[in-house]
């Protein structure tokens, strides 16, 4: 799908990958909507991207009734969304029982199930219903869903026993959702990465980073947000990818811990 004057969700666009995917997006000829809850970085993104080329909506991805209203605004607005980016999401390290022999806050992850795993669907489902009345283009494509996972979801650590899971949910549904929506040209795509220089890696302690990227293979770095935007747009653009899950890792495998 050819990016120029499409219109692109991209959900934690304010902070991070999805900021990336935001800047590339734009700057392959898109219109961008995101949706964080950070308003104050929303509203960074949006004047840092050009208020002519980006928007911002205030929402918590796991409202489904807020989704809804989002997309049909969106639609009377813009005219269309033809691309979603599902980058938001949260990462709450927990063990299953801790050093005191307690079991895992089940409101935690509960809670991380709710923003990776429902979010990620909520947004999708809503993009779907709005691509489907797109007409198709010259590829009979209506629309293009980029789901973000995390290697987590193969190799997840000691703690990550909640945020794997949900990145292994994402994993699981990107084939079904693309079987389900295959019928109306519409295609869906993850990403997982591996350790990218985001705030949240670059916020850890130098020794901490130092160790993470000992285990990368090459390019031995934490990879770069804009590689992740680099990719979305590759997915967005390549009509034949489809169904699939891609991993963005340097070709790390993690460890246990
Ligand atoms: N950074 C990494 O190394 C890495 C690796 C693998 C996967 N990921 C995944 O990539 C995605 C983006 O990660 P990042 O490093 O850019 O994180 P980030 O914290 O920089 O950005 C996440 C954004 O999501 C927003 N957000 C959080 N909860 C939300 C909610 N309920 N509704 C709407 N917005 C919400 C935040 O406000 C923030 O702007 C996440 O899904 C993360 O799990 C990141």
């Amino acid at each position: 799908m050819d990016l120029q004057n499409k219109v692109a969700v991209v959900t934690g666009g304010a902070s991070g990958l999805g900021r990336a995917a935001a800047q590339a997006l734009v700057e392959g000829g898109a219109t961008v909507v995101i949706f964080d809850m950070n308003s104050e970085a929303g509203a960074l993104a949006v004047s840092e991207l050009g208020a002519d080329k980006a928007h911002f909506i205030k929402l918590d991805v796991s409202n489904g009734a807020d989704a809804e209203t989002a997309f049909a605004k969106i639609v009377d607005d813009l005219g269309s969304v033809d691309i979603c980016v599902n980058c938001a999401g949260i990462a709450a390290g927990s063990k299953t029982i801790n050093r005191e022999g307690e079991p895992h806050d089940l409101d935690l992850y509960r809670k991380v199930v709710e923003v990776n795993l429902i979010g990620t669907f909520n947004i999708s489902r809503c993009a779907a219903a709005a691509m489907a009345r797109n007409t198709a283009n010259e590829k009979s494509e209506k629309g293009v869903i980029i789901n973000t996972a995390s290697i987590a979801a193969f190799d997840g650590q000691m703690g990550q026993c909640a945020y794997s899971a949900t990145k292994g949910g994402i994993v699981g549904m990107t084939l079904p959702m693309a079987r389900d929506l295959a019928s109306q040209g519409i295609r869906v795509n993850s990403i997982a990465p591996g350790v990218m220089a985001t705030p949240l890696m670059l916020g850890m302690p130098q020794n901490v980073q130092d160790g993470i990227v000992a285990n990368i293979p090459f390019p031995k770095r934490m990879g770069e947000p804009s590689e992740f935007g680099q990719l979305v747009v590759q997915i967005a653009e390549n009509s034949y990818l489809n169904g699939e899950t891609i991993r963005l890792d340097g070709g790390v495998r993690m460890q246990p811990r």
